[in-house]
């Protein structure tokens, strides 16, 4: 069989057959069109080892002697007995390829075991690759575990992987790779905040814009792992798999599990590379919300600017309040108000009410209309928060069917089965249950029915601990009945968009992000927390999908006091909104925050289509990053880049000395302006500590893009925790 050769956007993966399975010979720097006879890569034997070449499969397996952790992990039971065909060996039995996608199966019919791989490399060099197992046996087989991985070159040397707490995700973390496995698992029966958005590989020191990186994303919204496996002869393999619960999956005869995609790029220029990947995928998508011009698709509508009641309210839903609220936001720009928590029955706090998705009649008398009325009469959108996989104990639905809760328990709770402890008083709806799941549908859809909402926040506020549907665990039942709640009710009412929040960013993955148009990135609006949340979190979701709102003057969640300039300019990088009492912003402050509600007007086009760039900056008190104009040549006069340079804590330098614009052509020429805060703002004065400004603060900069890179411009002095915004026009 011929190997199978994918290719693009400067990325190669080549698959060959020649050891009866499938063998992923190279996934990295594209090779070109002419491929060599690949027996020139047949590797030593060592001593005290099995006697042939072991084969980086696509699926490891111990049956060629991989000693690593294998893809596949299962075994039949029949007639009782347990444990039975625990290993294959699987071969190749067929490959079909299209384009840029391919199907190879590889079985094994002693075991009577098939797996068939299906593997896109997308457009923009972003890889897809899921297995699907088969159980081709007469008894039935349960499946543990069954892993996408891929194999990294013998340069990587580093991994980085991200990590987090509530009001803190996707914070970095680096190590070198050594022999061993490093395991990032996830037990929080959702994606968690902890988890790693982005598992990476990379040589020795690699950065935003250099150095050689592997990087793959597990799209999966219950529990999973994600590792770097280094064997005894020195290989690696990246992936990851659904951690899946006891007797989760078990395949009756002809039964087939299919695991979560991995999303895999490869980058020879740092991070931007494999964040440009992700982009590239995402903003293809039909359903994407923003498509980008470049794909031909048609242009969905810009990413409106929201104003959220949370942190301005809170539970204090009072109707004369929210108008005023509303009118407030509308005057400021806003474009779509949210109303949060605190409008279903009996939900004055956060220890009752969830399950009830009834609009409470004692707080309004006459539903969510006068409202939705007063929002929409000042051409806002009205959006309304849910909570719909949870469930309070005090709440009706839970007086009725306590047998819809959650629980390790085969006996039922008002029988004196034991429920989970409870995690912000509550616990989780059975959606394993159909007719607990048919409720929830039927209520969130009758809301969307009987209301003029266009917008959905959808939160789920607590880990899935001790899951259980009639006894046993179900995690993996549940996630997918979750999923099936979002694709139901987005069929019902394809207008409707859906925020997904989880406790702030705990569920952010690439299969929420399939069913939802965005992600709320953190319940931390505080600027500076959000500066790396945000940097994490866009190395593979793009900014339009990433709800960043400007929070109240000192931070609800640190107690933090920032200027309104830092907080903006750091939501501008996003889904721009507010979260704040804006009937409070007066005067001058409310000059400014109008002004930048026109200023994200005007540049969110470019911030939302856009190639993300971060510079290599030497301090690591400075950030530099921003959004270039991607695709076609930027009109002469046009705005081709914003950045923003920001400042995190004192440096220990006296100034920043030059840093250079990365992203733009390098053989145009581009005029550099500071444009937010500006002389005359009221935190200009606040913003730096200097004696006087670089040159070009006061005038800009021309210069070419090869410059500006290379050369770049000396930064101003800025105070910790303040930042500038730059724009950039094309010569
Ligand atoms: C979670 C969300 C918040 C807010 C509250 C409401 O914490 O992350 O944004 O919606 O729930 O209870």
């Amino acid at each position: 069989m011929d190997p199978l050769h994918l290719r693009s956007a400067g990325t190669s993966l080549v698959i060959s057959f020649d050891s009866g399975e499938a063998e992923v010979i190279h996934w990295g720097a594209d090779l070109g069109a002419t491929l060599p006879d690949l027996a020139i890569l047949t590797s030593p034997v060592p001593h005290s080892a099995i006697d042939a070449r072991v084969p980086a499969g696509l699926l490891p397996q111990a049956s060629s002697s991989w000693r690593g952790r294998p893809a596949l992990r299962g075994s039949r039971i029949t007639d009782g007995d347990s444990g039975l065909d625990f290993s294959s060996r699987l071969r190749t039995t067929s490959v079909t390829s299209e384009g840029s996608s391919a199907q190879i199966v590889q079985a094994d019919a002693d075991t009577g075991i098939s797996v068939s791989s299906h593997l896109t490399l997308h457009d923009g060099g972003l890889l897809e690759l899921r297995h699907t197992v088969t159980n081709e046996g007469t008894t039935p087989f349960q499946v543990d575990e069954l892993a996408t991985v891929l194999p990294v070159a013998p340069d990587a040397v580093e991994l980085l992987d991200l990590t987090g707490r509530w009001c803190r995700e996707r914070h970095p973390q680096r190590r070198a790779i050594q022999q061993g496995t490093w395991v990032r698992t996830g037990r929080h029966g959702r994606t968690g905040h902890d988890s790693s958005l982005l598992f990476a590989a990379g040589t020795l020191g690699f950065g935003n814009r250099h150095g050689k990186v592997w990087a793959t994303h597990l799209a999966w919204s219950g529990n999973h792992e994600q590792f770097a496996d280094t064997i005894g002869d020195g290989r690696t393999m990246i992936g990851g798999s659904e951690l899946l619960g006891p007797a989760e999956v078990v395949l009756a005869p002809g039964g087939s599990y299919t695991t979560p995609a991995l999303f895999a790029a490869y980058s020879d220029a740092g991070l931007d590379g494999i964040t440009d990947a992700f982009y590239s995928w995402f903003r293809s998508r039909p359903h994407h919300v923003l498509p980008a011009a470049s794909t031909g698709l048609p242009a969905g509508k810009p990413r409106p600017v929201v104003l959220n009641t949370w942190e301005a309210v809170y539970f204090d839903h009072n109707l004369d309040t929210l108008i005023e609220l509303a009118e407030s936001a509308a005057d400021l720009g806003v474009e779509r108000f949210v109303l949060d928590d605190g409008w279903f029955r009996g939900r004055r706090n956060d220890q009752a009410g969830l399950g009830d998705w009834y609009v409470d009649e004692t707080l309004w008398p006459n539903g969510l209309t006068p409202l939705i009325e007063a929002v929409t009469s000042r051409g806002m959108e009205f959006g309304l928060w849910v909570e719909p996989e949870m469930v309070n104990l005090d709440s009706d639905i839970a007086r009725a069917h306590p047998d819809w809760i959650v629980g390790p328990s085969a006996i039922q709770h008002k029988d004196g089965g034991r429920l989970p402890l409870e995690w912000r008083n509550q616990h989780i709806i059975d959606l394993v249950n159909p007719e607990a799941w048919q409720y929830i549908y039927d209520r969130i859809d009758a809301l969307l029915a009987g209301n003029n909402i266009s917008y959905l926040k959808w939160d789920q506020n607590r880990d899935l601990l001790e899951h259980g549907h009639a006894g046993r665990s179900s995690v993996h039942e549940q996630t997918l009945a979750a999923y099936r709640l979002f694709d139901e009710l987005r069929k019902a009412h394809p207008g409707v968009e859906i925020e997904s929040c989880s406790s702030g960013g705990a569920r952010v993955d690439l299969g929420i992000l399939e069913r939802t148009d965005r992600i709320w990135g953190s319940d931390c609006n505080d600027a500076l927390e959000r500066q790396t949340i945000q940097r994490w979190t866009g190395a593979v979701v793009p900014p339009e999908l990433v709800g960043s709102h400007i929070g109240p003057t000192t931070s609800h969640t640190t107690a933090r006091t920032h200027d309104l300039s830092f907080r903006a300019i750091t939501a501008l990088f996003g889904h721009f909104g507010m979260e704040w009492d804006v009937r409070s912003v007066q005067g001058e402050e409310r000059e400014e925050l109008r002004r930048l509600v026109g200023l994200y007007k005007e540049h969110r086009d470019l911030i939302h289509s856009g190639r993300r760039v971060h510079a290599d900056v030497a301090s690591d008190a400075l950030l530099l990053h921003g959004v270039a104009a991607a695709g076609t040549p930027v009109v002469k006069g046009t705005t081709a880049a914003l950045f923003a340079l920001v400042s995190t804590r004192t440096s220990a330098a006296e100034e920043p000395g030059r840093i250079g614009l990365p992203g733009l052509d390098a053989e145009r020429s581009y005029r550099v302006e500071a444009i937010f805060p500006a002389p005359g703002d009221a935190d200009y004065v606040h913003t730096f500590t200097q004696v006087q400004p670089p040159a070009w603060l006061s005038d800009g900069a021309a210069a070419s893009g090869r410059f500006l890179a290379e050369v770049g411009l000396p930064m101003p002095i800025l105070n910790p925790e303040h930042a500038l915004l730059l724009k950039v026009t094309a010569l």
